[in-house]
């Protein structure tokens, strides 16, 4: 007891430090993020010049070391958060994460680098970046004191983004400052979900003070504007007046950088500017996005006209009328696309023949463009492994994105990766890796996942039913752990219908034989809430044997009855009960747990004493009722003067207990107290799809065409899984609209297995029942001759059953005569008009060719020869096509949907004009070294300028 108190605390404690660093990992309350890398223990680092505050980023990353700049490049100026780096010796990536964001929107990432021959080699390293999933920049860090600073402007996909630094074996990565700042959508237009930018250079034109630096707060989204001004070829133009922006500014430069503009020193000169190409590693030729902002700042009065031409590259920018900005508007001219590689570009501004005033620029901006296409994994996906990490504390490479890029997927983890689509976690190999605790429920979460292997570990307690909630796993290895309880209802049921391995030898207290669940001694509490859930497995499980005992009154004797699961070592098997004799389900040898016996005095309160019937068949009365829980439930109760038999109701227990498919219905329990006899299923809310053709569904809607499709994708795969997932497989024998249920999202399911029969699959046609059963409209000719019911038999059934879905009618027509749906659209059909017999209640909203391509499965189906009808396999996948026609359809393919615009653009070439709102400004100052980056030179030329008159 006092142990486990001091475990909790030391469990509270250390959830309260999660806590804390989490808080920490956030957003502050201007949304932006600011982290001092490297800056040991928890106090926050304020900067001088902007005073925001800069976290540790212990919270942000779990590699890497903390280190200190060398003292020779410690200067007086030098902003704190300089001083110290994180480096990360080991692992080929390294990431940051960043939380609380809000997915979809566009943000500002800037990452500082400043070397400071922190590892005494006096080389500074070359590595790459990443912002996400996708390659952001080479790290090239060129000197030990000069600040490297890389910006992108980028859509966060997620709720977090990872900013990650990738060892290329050039030196150990390392990094100083890592900053986030939010943007609005509407900002920097040229990046969106598949491209970012990345920035190249953002000139401040005419601030004299060579070392300031205009940023946060002057701009509130703390872009770094750096000053450039040439004495020998410009003039400064300036103002003290606020430059405004316009409310859909697609830039919002901030006022102080506004405020300033160069001129040419001489009027009649053009202003020049030019940078060279700077290849990357992925891209050798970049283009680059030029946006660039002006002002008027001087009140032009009288006859004078300040009007002038861009031209990048000997290309002129909307050449037949000059440009002239406004007075204290904030203007910008910008390239949508990168202009066409080449090694220099260009910038010229030359005043137009109509201009008494020189050109002028305020501020300009250069990035190049990177894909941003690459798909992060699934969110989900990374939370649930993300935890799962956290749990075990996972010592492997697993930072940053789990599956993404695929060179740096998480060691031990398969993803799968689709076209612009997230990644998902489709396999998890955590064997050997020492794990200990109980198996988290996180695993639950990865709902992509088909293998999990937790072999070889020190897990303790028991195995969470949720996994059996996994739709694609099909692996679960277990083996070698210290697990104990049982192995749940739900994973059984998985390994019964054949669609799970579990592989669960080598743990010595797991319970897999009712026999040795034993309850454990002991009296404390805990031992009593493990105990509870024993004794309830104990009793089910007597009360499942006592049904079979019941059931295997006729049985030949042969096959011996294991109510165990056997652990498995090696080899590992999947459990799987034994195929049944042909032709008779009464043998039965499998494990059942699942299913509960209930006494009629119980179905009495389950439906309030039979009150409300929810339809009748010839079995008897079904009745809505509720279990104690509040599960609603459809209760089968056969009537004393039914024509259906005990042995129907045997056969439809037994088969229900075996298989277990999403498109079958299921049942929960049954009932067999003295005379009474009754079916519990789950309850489907919507009824037969009889109900739902006719438009007698609950809500009394129609269904759209794209229901019909689902519904009979749905009823074929239920079909698909009897004749070809079941072992034995099983033919259903009375397909129709009304054994077809469906429940409140309008997923189908067959129901009504009362005739069904087991056959052989190498012998199907020697089956031989000497009663024809099934229903008018439905029966198969061929087994109506032969009295030999054939998997061929429930396609041709169901072939019926489409036409009721495409048509909306009745399996027998009057027309006047009695006459059978097939021949009806057979004859209209002839006519080539699917119009003529689809349902007009669907207001011809569907897909004509996915009408007829059901229309024409339905009529092979239907064949006369059971040779020429597809199988179930076929059907389920030529249905598949007709959805997604169908959905394409919906999309924009078909007739509706699909609108051209006239162009409105015949005359831009790609270069925009606009115009731009503004906030107030604070004169603030930084104190950062910084080097005027990238080649950006400036230059100016004679020539013919303007005359001033
Ligand atoms: C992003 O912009 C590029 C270039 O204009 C374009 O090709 C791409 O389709 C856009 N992506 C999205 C998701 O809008
Ligand atoms: C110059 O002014 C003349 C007369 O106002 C006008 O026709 C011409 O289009 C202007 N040129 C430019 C380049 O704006
Ligand atoms: C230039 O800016 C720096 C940093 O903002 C500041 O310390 C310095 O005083 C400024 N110099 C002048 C001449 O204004
Ligand atoms: C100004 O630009 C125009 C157009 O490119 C060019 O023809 C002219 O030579 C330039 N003038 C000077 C002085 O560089
Ligand atoms: C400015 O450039 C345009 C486009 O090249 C050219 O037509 C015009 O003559 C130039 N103006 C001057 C004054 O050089």
């Amino acid at each position: 007891m006092v142990a486990t108190s001091w475990l909790l605390l030391i469990g509270l404690a250390a959830a309260a430090i999660a806590g804390v660093l989490q808080a920490r990992a956030q957003p502050d309350n201007i949304g932006f993020i600011s982290i001092d890398c490297g800056l040991p223990g928890t106090a926050n680092s304020v900067d001088d010049a902007t005073k925001l505050s800069y976290a540790p980023d212990a919270a942000f990353t779990d590699a890497g070391s903390n280190q200190n700049i060398s003292v020779e490049y410690v200067t007086s100026t030098l902003a704190k958060r300089y001083l110290n780096v994180r480096s990360f010796p080991d692992g080929a990536r390294n990431c940051y994460t960043l939380r609380s964001l809000v997915a979809g929107l566009k943000y500002l990432l800037r990452a500082e680098f400043r070397y400071g021959n922190y590892d005494g080699l006096n080389r500074p390293p070359i590595f790459d970046l990443y912002a996400g999933v996708n390659f952001w920049s080479r790290v090239n860090v060129s000197s030990p004191e000069t600040v490297h600073r890389l910006e992108a402007i980028v859509v966060v996909p997620d709720e977090y983004v990872h900013v990650c630094l990738v060892n290329t074996g050039s030196g150990t990565p390392f990094i100083s400052v890592l900053e986030l700042r939010p943007l609005k959508s509407s900002l920097y237009p040229q990046a969106n979900a598949t491209q970012g930018l990345v920035l190249f250079a953002r000139i401040n034109f005419g601030h004299t003070n060579a070392t300031d630096i205009v940023r946060y707060p002057d701009d509130p989204r703390d872009r770094l504007w750096l000053p450039l001004f040439d004495a020998t070829l410009w003039d400064v133009m300036s103002t003290t007046d606020r430059v405004q922006n316009l409310n859909n500014d697609k830039f919002e430069a901030p006022s102080k950088v506004m405020q300033t503009a160069i001129i040419p020193r001489n009027a009649s000169n053009n202003i020049t500017f030019f940078w060279g190409s700077t290849p990357q590693p992925r891209d050798p030729t970049p283009g680059y996005i030029v946006i660039m902002h002006f002002s008027e700042l001087h009140l032009l009065t009288g006859n004078a006209v300040r009007e002038f031409f861009l031209e990048t590259n000997d290309v002129v920018w909307r050449s037949s009328l000059g440009f002239r900005p406004d007075y204290l508007l904030s203007d910008a001219f910008y390239t949508t696309a990168p202009l066409p590689a080449a090694a220099r570009y260009t910038v010229n501004i030359n005043a137009t023949a109509n201009s008494t005033l020189p050109p002028f620029i305020n501020a300009v901006e250069v990035y190049s463009v990177i894909s941003t296409a690459n798909a992060a994994t699934d969110s989900s996906d990374v939370s649930a492994i993300t935890a799962i990490k956290a749990k075990y504390r996972v010592k492997k490479n697993w930072a940053g994105d789990p599956c993404g890029p695929k060179t740096f997927a998480w060691d031990g983890l398969t993803c799968s990766y689709g076209i612009s689509s997230h990644s998902r976690i489709t396999g998890v190999n955590i064997s050997f890796s020492g794990l200990d605790g109980d198996i988290s429920s996180s695993f639950a979460n990865l709902k992509a996942v088909q293998y999990l292997d937790l072999s070889h570990n020190n897990l303790t307690g028991s195995i969470p039913d949720a996994l059996s909630q996994l739709p694609s796993l099909t692996v679960l290895d277990f083996t070698s752990n210290q697990l104990s309880g049982s192995i749940p209802i739900g994973l059984l049921k998985r390994i019964q219908d054949g669609s799970l391995t579990l592989r669960y030898g080598n743990n010595p207290n797991l319970c897999t034989n009712a026999d040795s669940c034993k309850p454990p001694k002991g009296k404390s509490k805990l031992s009593i809430y493990i105990a509870v859930p024993v004794v309830l497995v104990l009793v089910i499980v007597s009360g499942v044997a006592l049904f079979f005992l019941f059931m295997r009154r006729k049985k030949q004797g042969s096959t011996s009855t294991k109510n165990t699961v056997r652990p498995q070592n090696e080899p590992p098997m999947s459990y799987a009960p034994a195929p049944l004799p042909p032709g008779d389900v009464h043998e039965q040898s499998s494990l059942h747990l699942e299913n509960r016996r209930f006494t009629y005095k119980e179905l009495e309160m389950i439906t309030n004493n039979f009150q409300h019937v929810l339809g009748r068949g010839g079995f008897g009365k079904v009745y809505n009722g509720f279990l104690e829980d509040g599960t609603q439930v459809a209760v089968k109760l056969r009537s004393q003067s039914s024509n259906q038999g005990v042995k129907e109701f045997l056969s439809e227990a037994q088969i229900l207990t075996r298989i277990h498919h999403k498109n079958l219905v299921s049942m929960i329990g049954y009932c067999k107290d003295g005379q009474y006899m009754a079916l519990v299923y789950e309850y489907m809310s919507e009824g037969t799809l009889r109900q739902q053709i006719a438009g007698n569904g609950r809500h009394g809607k129609r269904l759209t065409w794209r229901q019909r499709l689902r519904i009979s994708l749905d009823s074929a795969q239920g079909l698909e899984y009897l004749h070809k997932g079941c072992n034995p497989p099983l033919i259903h024998r009375d397909v129709k609209a009304t054994n077809i249920l469906l429940n409140a999202k309008l997923e189908a399911k067959i129901a009504d297995f009362g005739l069904s029969k087991v056959f052989n699959h190498d012998d199907e046609t020697r089956i031989s029942m000497n009663t024809l059963v099934g229903t008018p409209g439905y029966v198969d000719p061929e087994y109506q001759a032969t009295v030999q019911p054939t998997t061929k038999s429930d396609v041709y059934s169901f072939g019926v059953v489409l036409l009721e879905l495409v048509t909306g009618r009745q399996a027998i027509l009057s027309d006047p005569d009695p006459t059978s749906i097939i021949q009806w659209v057979r004859r209209r059909l002839a006519r080539g008009n699917i119009e003529d017999v689809v349902d007009t209640r669907m207001h011809g909203e569907y897909d004509v060719n996915s009408v007829w391509k059901v229309a024409d499965i339905a009529l092979k189906c239907t064949m006369q020869a059971p040779v020429q009808r597809p199988t179930m396999t076929d059907v389920v996948a030529q249905l598949q096509e007709c959805l997604e026609l169908e959905e394409g359809h919906r999309t924009g393919g078909g007739r509706r949907g699909s609108f051209y615009t006239g162009s409105n653009s015949d005359f831009d070439l790609g270069y925009n004009a606009y115009t731009t709102d503004s906030q107030s400004t604070d004169v603030s100052q930084t104190s950062i070294a910084f080097e005027m980056d990238h080649n950006f030179g400036k230059t100016s030329r004679m020539g013919g300028g303007p005359v001033a008159r």
